[in-house]
């Protein structure tokens, strides 16, 4: 019995370890709301290094997701390197950006090009 015991807690420890790389987290932001409305949902995420966001075209296309260097913390080199500037027009689109632990943290202001006039902006918090 104390053998089969311990070869549990080492099958547990060993599933418990592997799980551990896998805690980061999906999300997922609409563009265009499922009503019709020019926004990212949700417009605003928090994030942790690791995790990933995916922007899918939903409705009122084309989107595009622009990272401004002026409105989030690090240079104009990483703001074109999470940018997504190809426009999206076919509904199901979409791009991911992974937020990486060498990124500063901070608020990662962007917008969509041709909607930022009408208020389609969004917001990662990337917690440090
Ligand atoms: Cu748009």
């Amino acid at each position: 019995l104390g053998v089969a015991c311990l070869a549990l807690a080492l099958v547990v420890s060993t599933v418990v370890l592997a799980a551990a790389p896998a805690m980061a987290t999906d999300y997922e932001v609409k563009m265009g709301s499922d009503s019709g409305l020019l926004v990212f949902e949700p417009a605003n995420l928090t994030v942790k290094a690791g995790d990933t966001v995916t922007w899918t075209n939903n409705k009122m296309a084309p989107h595009n997701v622009i990272f401004d260097a002026n409105n989030m913390p690090g240079d104009k080199a990483l703001a074109d390197k999470i940018s997504h500037d190809q426009l999206t027009f076919a509904p199901g689109e979409s791009y991911a950006t992974t937020f990486t632990a060498d990124m500063p943290a901070g608020d990662y202001t962007y917008f969509c090009a041709p909607h930022r006039g009408a208020g389609m902006v969004g917001k990662i918090t990337l917690e440090g």
